[in-house]
């Protein structure tokens, strides 16, 4: 006869318990949270790794995608089983947000059947407007603006690495794009200092940088972005970058690879870090572009533990944003 043991971390009940109602109704930026909303997150997110619930048991998720996808879909797809929930994939070439049908009526159809929207899009305000028009909590599951989802699953996988948030020293080498937008916000909210070294033309937004500012003032964050690679690098803790050429910035790739040539993270470039630096990097990643060949594949890698926290961070949110 073969033994079977069955190992339940924890109740659901004490788990669910102790999750709070979000003051959000939707999650398009970061900062929709506040701080304290995104510590408990993190929080839940550990408490709910590997546990199968039935919290949104009749509650249906709709992916919209406008942009391919591996990670997100996927954790989306399966945080929702986890939690007893089902998930409606709609692909780039199904809806076509605001080509075959305007976005608010995509929205108020949507609405009328579901239970909340997931959707990847280009422009920011297609979000807006799915959340302005649907009457169901939107989530922000990558845009040109920013790519919260990301941000969330990056302070676990940190936190996790470090054992802490407040203090610590992230340098963020590349482009300021959506991913630098949400976590620039992210480490200002929590404490984490930021540095981030791009190109002429190719740094973050004043407007985001402005916000970030603000949360820095109240968590004492430090904030650079007007540094070369290698400072920005000295005594980090995490050294983190992405992508030159995001999704939908295909035909600039080539002049993308020229500007961005002196930016890639390489084994000369953290030798200025901590000993113990981590690399990150929200995948996929262009091996011996953004970052050297192997590099990914060698200790100072959390990438796939970053990829892997995408799921237990949405967990939460959807839990806390779904949950009665
Ligand atoms: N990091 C991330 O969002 O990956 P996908 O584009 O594969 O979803
Ligand atoms: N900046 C990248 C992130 C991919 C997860 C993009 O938008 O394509």
């Amino acid at each position: 006869m073969v033994a079977v043991t069955v190992k339940l971390k924890l109740s659901p009940y004490v788990i669910l318990e102790s999750m709070g109602k979000l003051k959000t109704k939707h999650l398009l930026s970061i900062s929709d949270f506040t701080p304290d909303e995104v510590e408990s997150l993190l929080d839940d997110a550990a408490r709910l790794k590997g546990c199968w619930l039935t919290t949104l048991k009749n509650k249906t998720l709709a992916i919209l995608f406008e942009k391919p996808s591996l990670r997100t879909r996927v954790s989306f797809e399966m945080a929702m089983r986890q939690l007893g929930g089902q998930t409606i994939y709609l692909s780039p070439a199904e809806v076509g947000l605001g080509q075959r049908e305007s976005v608010a009526d995509v929205a108020r159809v949507l609405g009328r059947m579901v239970d909340a929207i997931a959707c990847r899009t280009f422009a920011q305000k297609n979000l807006e407007e799915l959340a302005e028009y649907s009457g169901i909590p939107v989530i922000n599951a990558l845009s040109d603006y920013e790519h919260p989802c990301q941000a969330l699953g990056d302070l676990l996988t940190i936190r996790e690495k470090k054992g802490k948030l407040k203090g610590l020293t992230l340098a963020f080498i590349g482009d300021g794009n959506n991913v630098a937008h949400s976590l620039m916000l992210a480490c200002a909210m929590t404490g984490i200092n930021f540095r981030i070294a791009s190109p002429k033309g190719y740094m973050v937004q004043k407007d985001v940088l402005l916000k970030a500012r603000r949360y820095a003032k109240t968590t004492g964050a430090e904030l650079v972005c007007n540094t070369g690679p290698v400072e920005a690098v000295q005594d980090a803790d995490i050294v983190y970058t992405d992508t030159w050429t995001s999704m939908g910035q295909e035909a600039q790739a080539e002049v993308r690879r020229r500007v961005f040539a002196g930016y890639q993270v390489n084994n000369e470039l953290l030798k200025k870090a901590k000993r113990d630096v981590i690399v990150m990097h929200p995948l996929p990643a262009h091996h011996g572009e953004e970052v050297a060949e192997g590099l990914l594949d060698g200790p100072r890698s959390v990438v796939f533990d970053q990829a892997e926290n995408r799921l237990h961070a949405q967990k939460a949110l959807l839990a806390r944003l779904l949950g009665e």
